[in-house]
């Protein structure tokens, strides 16, 4: 028997075949164990292109594997996460967590009782622009944050490159934008800015999906004193398949993150007119020195579980970004009436 962590896959689509492929780089520590999608033609595409093996079944991979990734639509998530903290597993989950706040806290409880290893998707916390964007903020030459221009925008994925239509359907995503993708902005501001205080939102339905906002637009008030503004929009500009542009006013600094979440550029410039600029390696390699451990999150995620570390980002930081989007929901449900945070974990 090999000392290799064996790794199970349960979900075959978009983000499992991005994990299996970041698990290349950590390929002399790993075993590729079973693989379960109810859409075999995809469980077996999945198989032939990384060496696991296709199970007839969701406990068949998990019954053979020491940690487990679990990359189904979201409403699945919740059950799998039982099934695999009940075994013991280490879990790799993506995010949104859940489909609501109230099973999002439940899978913490889960696995934090359980005592398992735990990592979520909310892969932007080893970015290096975020990271950098992190450092450049907490410089006491920029200041104090003062305020955040949070721009997001893609095209509606149930289209394109994205090849599913469960983004529409209220049963397996639970709602829009704000949940099933602009959950990685809130993350973000919570990393860059700390807690929020208060808020207040509105969001739209312009594809008149159920419960499928297209449009959130918020505004933040954070215990440090500042603010920001997010605007999330699900358009159909297939030019535009997924952007982020932030900008971020410091007492003396001016941070503008935009193009490519991983690569930047980040750009910058001071009270004294001076500027800088990073991207693509410049920035990777800037950043890396930031980071205690693996940029690749499935490497950091393979390296906790073998050291038997805690992973990161966990349950618990996902559970933070799930109260404020349930905040924001709430909001949106009383016509944009303020939503108080006092008392959240974050
Ligand atoms: N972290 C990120 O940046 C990021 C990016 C994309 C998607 N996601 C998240 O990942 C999850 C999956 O998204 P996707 O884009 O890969 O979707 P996808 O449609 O490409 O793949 C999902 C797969 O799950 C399968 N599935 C459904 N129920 C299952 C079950 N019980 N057992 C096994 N397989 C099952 C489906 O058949 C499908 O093949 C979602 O929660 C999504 O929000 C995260």
């Amino acid at each position: 028997m090999s000392d290799a962590l064996r790794i199970g896959f349960i979900g075959a689509g978009l983000i499992g075949t991005f994990h299996s492929k970041m698990l290349r780089a950590a390929s002399a520590q790993i075993e590729r164990a079973g693989v379960y999608d109810p859409d075999f033609e995809r469980a077996q595409q999945f198989a032939d292109a990384s060496g696991h093996t296709v199970c007839p079944s969701e406990e068949a991979v998990l019954d053979g594997c020491d940690a487990v990734y679990i990359c189904t639509w979201t409403s699945e998530h919740a059950r799998l996460v039982e099934a695999a903290a009940a075994r013991g597993l280490a879990i790799f989950c993506e995010k949104p967590l859940a489909t609501d706040l109230a099973t999002a806290r439940s899978m913490a409880d889960g696995v934090r009782k359980a005592g398992v290893t735990n990592q979520v998707g909310l892969i932007l916390r080893r970015s290096p622009a975020y990271l950098m964007t992190h450092q450049l903020i907490n410089d006491p030459q920029a200041g104090r944050v003062m305020t955040v221009i949070f721009g997001d925008d893609q095209f509606i994925p149930i289209q394109g490159h994205y090849g599913s239509t469960w983004r529409s359907d209220p049963q397996k995503a639970g709602s829009g934008a704000l949940l099933e993708h602009s959950i990685h902005d809130i993350d973000m501001f919570h990393y860059l800015c700390g807690p929020i205080e208060r808020l207040n939102a509105h969001r739209s339905n312009f594809h008149g999906y159920e419960h499928i906002e297209d449009v959130v637009s918020a505004s933040l008030r954070f215990t440090s004193g500042a603010t920001a503004t997010l605007t999330s929009v699900w358009h159909d500009n297939l030019a535009r398949p997924s952007l982020r542009r932030v900008e971020i006013f410091c007492e003396r600094r001016h941070i503008v993150i935009e193009g490519d979440d991983w690569f930047g550029p980040v750009s910058w410039m001071d009270s004294d007119g001076s500027t800088g600029a990073l991207q693509d390696e410049a920035l990777v390699g800037a950043a890396g020195a930031l980071l205690d451990g693996p940029a690749n999150p499935d490497v950091a995620f393979v390296q906790a579980v073998l050291g038997n570390a805690p992973a990161w980002p966990d349950f618990d930081t996902a559970v933070d970004a799930h109260g404020i989007v349930d905040a924001m929901y709430r909001s949106a449900d009383a016509n944009g009436a303020t939503v108080e945070l006092r008392g959240m974990r974050k």
